[in-house]
């Protein structure tokens, strides 16, 4: 595995690739890498000659009150698991690197951040698209794999890709749970012992809401409810959303009607975790 910190570098590698006809897979990552990580690299093994990863903990993306500072690095371990998992590049550019000047560009995102985490964390969908615009310049993928766990982001960035014409296939991949079904998230360290035990009921939550669907419950409001109310009821967590919205389009519906997703965030002591599924009616 190549280790590569400068961006001219990364291009210059990803423009041989392509002049040898090698087909890339790209796997953009913040690090602190988990089994959700890893099979997003078997997936993109599994179908390019060449699969590269970033790790990269994005300053633009996070608000001023949020866990940049904590966000959980282990560069070291990273490197291992990702050499083992089958990546060939590994691009690890520090924030110097990737934003050497004052931008003259903003890049806004207008649609589908108006709700879920685009209310409580303004700004976050604006840094995820402009670091991911950057990354494919640099990359230049094939196709590039995001997890359905951060489903709100598979649709942004749906978007970017459709919006701006970027020659890249976006390939979804399922959310990776725990045996207790809880979504694994490099954010799941920072849970104290009694808040994983308590976590795995954000999943059992989301799965009322498809039971209630499937027994012919057609009231949002009543299925949203009681989502909620098993969350409450399980965790010492702050609910900051349950919705039902359509998928990919990300919005509100009268009645539960074609593919759905359910999303929820969960505010714990010292760190917020978000899950969905998606249910088909
Ligand atoms: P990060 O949170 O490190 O996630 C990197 C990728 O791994 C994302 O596509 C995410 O959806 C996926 N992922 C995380 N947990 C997963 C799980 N349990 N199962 C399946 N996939 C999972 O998402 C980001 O980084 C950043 O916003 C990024 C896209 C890199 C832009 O900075």
């Amino acid at each position: 595995m190549r280790i590569v910190t400068w961006k001219k570098e990364m291009q210059k590698l990803a423009k041989e690739c392509q002049r040898k006809g090698k087909s890339i897979g790209f796997v953009p990552t913040m690090g602190y890498l988990h089994e959700g990580h890893v099979t997003l690299v078997k997936e993109a093994r599994n179908h390019n000659d060449v699969v590269v990863m970033s790790i990269f903990v994005n300053p633009l993306q996070f608000g001023p009150e949020e866990d940049f500072e904590a966000y959980p690095r282990d560069p070291e371990r990273d490197k291992q698991l990702a050499e083992e998992a089958g990546v060939d590049i590994l691009f690890m550019p520090d924030a110097e690197e990737m934003y050497h000047h004052k931008p003259a560009m903003k890049m806004t995102v207008s649609r589908k951040t108006n709700i879920l985490c685009g209310v409580n964390r303004p700004g976050h969908f604006d840094g995820v698209v402009t670091v991911l615009a950057k990354l494919f310049h640099l990359t230049l993928p094939d196709r590039a794999y995001f997890g359905l766990k951060d489903a709100q982001q598979f649709a942004v960035v749906a978007s970017l890709v459709d919006d701006l014409d970027f020659p890249v296939e976006l390939v979804p991949v399922e959310t990776v749970r725990e045996p207790s079904g809880l979504a694994v998230s490099s954010r799941n360290v920072n849970l104290t012992k009694e808040e994983k035990k308590q976590a795995p009921a954000i999943y059992k939550g989301l799965q009322k809401a498809k039971e209630l669907i499937e027994q012919g419950e057609n009231n949002i409001e009543v299925i949203t409810r009681s989502v909620k109310e098993y969350m409450e009821e399980h965790m010492d967590a702050e609910i900051d959303y349950v919705e039902l919205l359509s998928f990919p389009e990300l919005e509100r519906i009268p009645e539960p009607t074609g593919t759905m997703m359910i999303a929820a965030a969960v505010k714990f002591s010292q760190t917020r975790l978000i899950d969905n599924i998606m249910i088909k009616r």
